[in-house]
């Protein structure tokens, strides 16, 4: 392995933190989750999702931060080193994040379109936004601006941007969903969140996508907290911060939802609309509601700072593969992805606008999502498990996470969620999520 550049590391706990909390509250959070809740059942939903955080999501991300920092290598050079025909696995994880960082960047573009058009007060349904070649244009300026944060490096661009940026989401989410708690429909949102209708706990693909969503939003199983504790100082206490960023990303993801819900019931809009909860409902919403510039505004930004902070995790994953394996800078791997990712994602980017690109009859965008967005990060956590707890030094792995923890917490988390709980869950999800896929693919064949 080259090893041209020396690794740069986290100015302090406080910049990895920021940065950790930036990977991990995204889209997943505000996007995802809301739209996810509101078709599965509501408040069932949280119980797989919480289920699946505490009980796969934490140790998997405990252990990734610990591997990261024993190997100080990203998810390739992490991989090779504890087993050498795991390379390509770890290749293939860097190539899957790639994949998703190209469409994940295509969403991330609507928010900014969103965010330009609220404020001037041009209403948007999403048909009519996808009729220009808006989301083409914002595209291409996300991932410009992603790259050049990339470029800028680990203190200087990655950490910096989340420090000034994260402060900012927190005082936007939590004002918003105090203004959600002052509105009517407060009632109704509330017991749609929280009152579990029990009966969708007997549906296998509310506990699948439930475990699934906890995968994505806490961004493990992707290389990306691997490579973020790959530049962790020795002193960081990881199974303490662990803890933070999964009860911040959690606490992000149910604001989000005291944000969202309560506009949709006062203002009306069904709450299960899907992945257009955040593009076609709302947008709705706030253009019938009182202030409504202003709250949509926000809300856009919310979604734009929170995704691109995460967009930037993905792509250092890539960027930091390559430099390991080259000794070049993050910083001119970097200058080297900027076209391929263009191109990537603009296939993605053109099936939501004039062009309607499609690959088997599917827009390619919804393509990519099913496939490594769901699948492949389901695979991508479930061969993360086995490297990190089969394969890898499991004494120093228990050592790097031991520090200032209690040792059967550790114990607990490394040996019987990570070794078995964690990959049978993995194994039950991919398969309950493939037979639905399959029993669909029927019906509409039908
Ligand atoms: N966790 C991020 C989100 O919630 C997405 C993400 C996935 C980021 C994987 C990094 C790695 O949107």
């Amino acid at each position: 392995m080259a090893s041209g550049v020396k690794r740069e590391q986290w100015s302090s706990h406080l910049g990895f933190l920021a940065a950790a909390m930036g990977s991990a509250v995204g889209l997943g959070n505000i996007w995802r989750f809301p739209y996810l809740a509101g078709s599965n059942g509501g408040g069932a939903f949280l119980i797989p999702y919480l289920v699946g955080i505490a009980v796969c999501g934490l140790p998997l991300l405990m252990f990734e931060y610990a591997a990261g920092r024993h190997y100080r290598l990203g998810v390739m050079g992490a991989f090779k080193a504890m087993s050498r025909r795991y390379e390509v696995v770890g290749l293939a994880i860097a190539a899957m994040v790639f994949f998703i960082l190209s469409y994940y960047l295509v969403v991330a573009g609507w928010t900014l379109g969103y965010l330009i058009a609220t404020p001037i007060g041009k209403e948007a349904g999403f048909s009519a936004f996808t009729a220009t070649w808006w989301p083409v244009a914002c595209f291409v300026v996300t991932a410009v601006v992603c790259c050049g944060v990339v470029m800028l490096g680990v203190t200087k661009g990655i950490e910096r941007t989340s420090r000034a940026l994260l402060p900012l989401l927190a005082v936007v989410i939590v004002l918003m969903a105090g203004y959600g708690m002052t509105l009517e429909g407060r009632g109704e949102a509330l017991s749609f969140l929280f009152k579990p209708d029990l009966s969708a706990l007997g549906d296998p693909l509310v506990w699948a996508r439930g475990f699934s969503q906890a995968f994505f939003s806490l961004g493990v199983g992707m290389g990306v907290m691997i490579t973020y504790g790959s530049y962790m100082a020795r002193e960081s206490a990881i199974a303490r911060s662990s803890v933070i960023v999964a009860s911040g990303d959690v606490s992000v993801a149910l604001l989000a939802g005291l944000a969202i819900f309560p506009l949709v019931f006062t203002f009306g809009g069904p709450p299960g609309a899907g992945p257009q909860l955040a593009f076609e409902t709302l947008p709705q919403v706030f253009s019938h509601m009182p202030g409504g510039m202003l709250v949509g505004s926000a809300f856009y930004l919310l979604l734009f700072v929170a995704a691109l902070t995460s967009a930037v995790s993905m792509l250092q994953v890539v960027a930091a593969t390559i430099s390991d394996r080259t000794g070049w800078s993050t910083s001119r791997a970097t200058r080297w992805l900027v076209l391929p990712l263009l191109g990537l994602g603009l296939l993605s980017a053109l099936s939501y606008a004039p062009a309607d690109l499609r690959f088997f009859g599917q827009p390619v965008l919804d393509l990519m999502d099913t496939t490594f967005g769901t699948f492949g990060l389901l695979v991508g956590a479930l061969v993360t498990c086995i490297a990190i707890f089969w394969l890898a030094d499991g004494l120093a792995m228990k050592e790097q996470v031991g520090h200032g923890a209690p040792r059967r917490f550790v114990a607990w988390s490394g040996f019987l969620l990570g070794r078995y709980v964690a990959p049978i869950t993995l194994l039950a999800s991919l398969a309950t999520l493939a037979a639905s896929l399959i029993v669909l693919g029927e019906l509409r064949g039908r």
